[in-house]
């Protein structure tokens, strides 16, 4: 069974010890298809005699509500298991006070690609999210970090804080992987119950037909929108809501008022207390 390094003194003596190339993939845990394609892809990067690092850990100063965090599965075990199969050569586990001293007083924020979407849905989650990657970045100094196109404004925010703070690591961007039905996979799926699990596939389907009407020739943003909003309420279950449904320029991720450049639909809905992201890219 793989050893989880579970402090950052031990993960950088063993850190210095790994062959190069190094492929970290930054996780939350509770491994599902989705993060197993980005470890592939890591592993694609480096070859055979390189080195495929993940981290599990679910950063808790990412999070806006405390249901959410305490309700995150952790099924350590079998993360492990799955990152053995995988053949991965580094999984750091740290703890909280590992990464995080108790008084610790430094965040790194992020000004504009943070305005909208996810992050005024979820107040601080951004300045969370890039603070744990940079301190990830910083421990494994990894020539390539793989992260997921699921959840695109996290990555459009690190490929921005890579530029903008001129880190030497390769973001690379994988592909969202889906169920058969078009659910985006996420850690968070198992949480819902088996009705709203079969429902779960509105969201996808909402979001495809606004882009199909895009793709007849309709120019009008707020056409494209209320075209997905009532496609996602459409008999939906009672505890389902939108918490946000937007339409952002790809590059900025400002809510655009025509369709001049490549967009981004991009929607939170809950069902009860589970959140679930999803987007759709639409041409200009
Ligand atoms: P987590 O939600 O565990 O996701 C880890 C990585 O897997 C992210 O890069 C995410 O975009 C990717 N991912 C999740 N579901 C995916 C899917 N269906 N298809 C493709 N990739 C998918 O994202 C986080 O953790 C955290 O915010 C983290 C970056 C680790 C910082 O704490």
């Amino acid at each position: 069974m793989i050893t989880p390094v579970p402090d950052v003194n031990t993960l950088k003596e063993l850190r210095a010890k790994k062959s190069v190339p190094l492929a970290l993939v930054p996780t939350m845990g509770a491994l599902h298809e989705g993060h197993l394609a980005l470890i592939r892809q890591a592993r694609k990067l480096v070859g055979s005699t390189g080195t495929v690092a993940v981290s599990i850990f679910v950063n808790p100063i990412q999070f806006d509500r405390a249901s959410d965090l305490s309700n995150y599965p952790r099924p350590l075990e079998q993360d492990l298991v799955l990152c053995e199969k995988e053949g991965v050569d580094l999984a750091f586990i740290p703890k909280k006070s590992s990464l995080y001293h108790p008084d610790h007083s430094v965040l790194l924020s992020e000004s504009l690609l943070s305005q909208h979407l996810c992050g005024t849905s979820r107040p601080g989650h951004f300045d969370g999210v890039l603070t744990v990657v940079l301190k990830l970045f910083n421990l494994f100094q990894p020539d390539f970090a793989v992260f997921g196109k699921k959840d695109f404004q996290q990555l459009a925010l690190i490929n921005r804080m890579v530029r903008d703070l001129n880190l030497s690591v390769e973001v690379i961007g994988h592909p969202t992987v889906r169920e058969n039905d078009g659910l985006a996979l996420s850690s968070r799926n198992c949480r819902l119950s088996p009705s709203q699990r079969a429902d779960a596939s509105r969201i996808h389907h909402a979001l495809s037909a606004a882009r199909d009407i895009r793709t007849t020739g309709e120019q009008d943003p707020s056409i494209l929108l209320g075209s997905a909003r009532s496609r996602l309420l459409r008999d939906a279950p009672k505890d389902f809501s939108i918490d946000y449904l937007e339409l952002v320029d790809a590059e900025t991720l400002q809510p655009v008022a025509s369709m001049t450049r490549p967009t981004v639909l991009a929607t939170a809905c809950f069902y009860g207390e589970v959140r679930l992201i999803d987007h759709i890219a639409i041409r200009g």
